[in-house]
């Protein structure tokens, strides 16, 4: 199975947000990655519900929303509401994350954590079982277009290892510097999905540049 590709809508132009939006319905992108930053968790803010709701409205493709908050608890009810597929938070932003895996299933989505390049992947051992997805970031979060950290490539192999020993579906997702070099590097250590911004999106020819990431 080719990797599934998850363009991120922090690098689409947002004068013009509904053509990039119908860029990504009618390419081989399989999800859409939203990228939510509060100023606090990152040293960055993003967008916030009236922009995430007006591309719920038009994007067809299953939404993968990644909380760089804290208390992302809070926005769980809303991110159903959107009609959300994945809801992916930090370990890093939550205390009670058994708690709010938990919640975010209840209301239906699937759930992801993300770790900090910093984090080791054996804190999810006790909860490996339970996820749906954990999002390796391959940059420090908070901005589109940083270096590929190379230690994620190990940091993969890891998880893997991890995913095994607890019979768990958890997919893999790796998130930051996906482009031309970094990409096949992913593929050879059997990633799940990409998520590519700026690859994505200040390619000349975006629908080659999402072709590309699935062809690997
Ligand atoms: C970074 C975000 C990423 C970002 C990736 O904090 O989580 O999703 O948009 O952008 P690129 O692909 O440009 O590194
Ligand atoms: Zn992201």
């Amino acid at each position: 199975m080719s990797v599934l590709v998850s363009p991120s809508l922090l690098a689409a132009d947002f004068a013009n947000l509904q053509r990039d939006i119908e860029m990504i319905n009618s390419s081989e992108a399989d999800w859409l990655h939203m990228d939510i930053m509060d100023g606090v968790f990152v040293p960055n803010i993003s967008f916030g519900f009236p922009v995430l709701e007006s591309v719920a409205k038009i994007c067809k493709k299953p939404l993968d929303v990644h909380y760089m908050t804290v208390h992302p608890e809070q926005y769980v009810e809303r991110t159903a509401k959107l009609g959300a597929m994945m809801m992916n938070v930090h370990y890093e932003a939550c205390v009670h994350l058994h708690r709010t895996v938990d919640k975010i299933h209840k209301r239906g989505m699937k759930a992801g954590v993300t770790l900090n390049p910093s984090t080791p992947v054996i804190m999810l051992e006790d909860i490996i079982s339970d996820l749906d997805m954990v999002l390796l970031m391959s940059v420090n979060p908070g901005f589109g277009g940083q270096k590929f950290i190379f230690n994620t490539l190990s940091k993969i192999e890891r998880l893997k290892e991890l995913i095994a020993k607890h019979n768990s579906k958890a997919l893999i997702e790796v998130d930051g510097g996906v482009q031309q070099e970094t990409a096949p590097l992913l593929a050879k250590a059997g990633v799940d999905i990409m998520v590519s911004g700026s690859f994505i999106f200040q390619s000349s020819n975006p629908h080659e540049a999402v072709r590309f990431l699935k062809n690997l």
